[in-house]
C-alpha cells in the first residue's frame, strides 16, 4: 500500500534526523504530520492564500457552538483523509489540545472513533457557508 511504505519512509527520515526529534513525536501528531501539516503548517497556522484557516485562538471555539463539533469532523480534509476513524479522532483530538487548548469548553469530551463514524460519511456540499454560520453563532456567544 503506497501510503503505508510513505509512512515507513517518514518514519526512518524521522529516525536519521535524530533520536530526539523521533522519541518527541507521538503517534497522533505523526499522523498530522503526514496527512494535515502540508496544508495547515507544523504550527497550524495555516494558509490564508490558500484559504487555509489558522487553528491557534479558534479550533477549539467551534466546540462552543451547535454543529461545530460534526464540522471539525465533516470538513473534507478530515473526512475524506485516508486515516481510520480512530485516528482521525486522535489527530482531531492532538489539535484542539496543542493549538486550541484555551479555547476548549470546560466539559470537552475528546472525539471517539465510533462518534465520528457516521459524520464522516456526509461532507458538505457548501463547506463555505457551514462555515461561516458557525463563525456567526461563536461570534454571538461572544457578545453575550
Ligand atoms: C489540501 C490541503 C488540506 C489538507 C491536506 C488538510 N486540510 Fe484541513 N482545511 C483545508 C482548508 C482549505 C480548510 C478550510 C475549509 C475548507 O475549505 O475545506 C480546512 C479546514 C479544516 C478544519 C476546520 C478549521 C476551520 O477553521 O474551519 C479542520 C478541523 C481541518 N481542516 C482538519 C484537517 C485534518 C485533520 C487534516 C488531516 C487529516 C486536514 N485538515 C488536511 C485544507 C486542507
Amino acid at each position: 500500500m503506497p501510503s503505508r511504505s510513505l509512512s515507513a519512509f517518514a518514519f526512518m527520515a524521522l529516525m536519521l534526523a535524530g533520536p530526539s526529534s523521533a522519541w518527541a513525536t507521538e503517534p497522533r501528531q505523526f499522523d498530522y504530520m503526514l496527512n494535515c501539516q502540508g496544508c495547515h503548517l507544523p504550527d497550524g497556522s495555516g494558509n490564508l492564500e490558500r484559504q487555509v484557516p489558522p487553528f491557534p485562538g479558534q479550533l477549539g471555539k467551534f466546540l462552543l457552538v451547535p454543529g461545530g463539533r460534526e464540522y471539525l469532523v465533516q470538513v473534507p480534509g478530515s473526512a475524506l483523509s485516508g486515516l481510520s476513524d480512530e485516528a482521525l479522532a486522535g489527530v482531531l483530538n492532538w489539535m484542539l489540545e496543542s493549538f486550541s487548548a484555551a479555547e476548549l469548553p470546560a466539559d470537552f469530551k475528546p472525539y471517539t472513533g465510533a462518534e465520528l463514524h457516521a459524520w464522516r460519511q456526509q461532507v458538505p456540499t457548501d463547506v463555505e457557508r457551514v462555515r461561516s454560520e458557525l463563525l456567526q453563532r461563536i461570534a454571538q456567544k461572544d457578545k453575550q
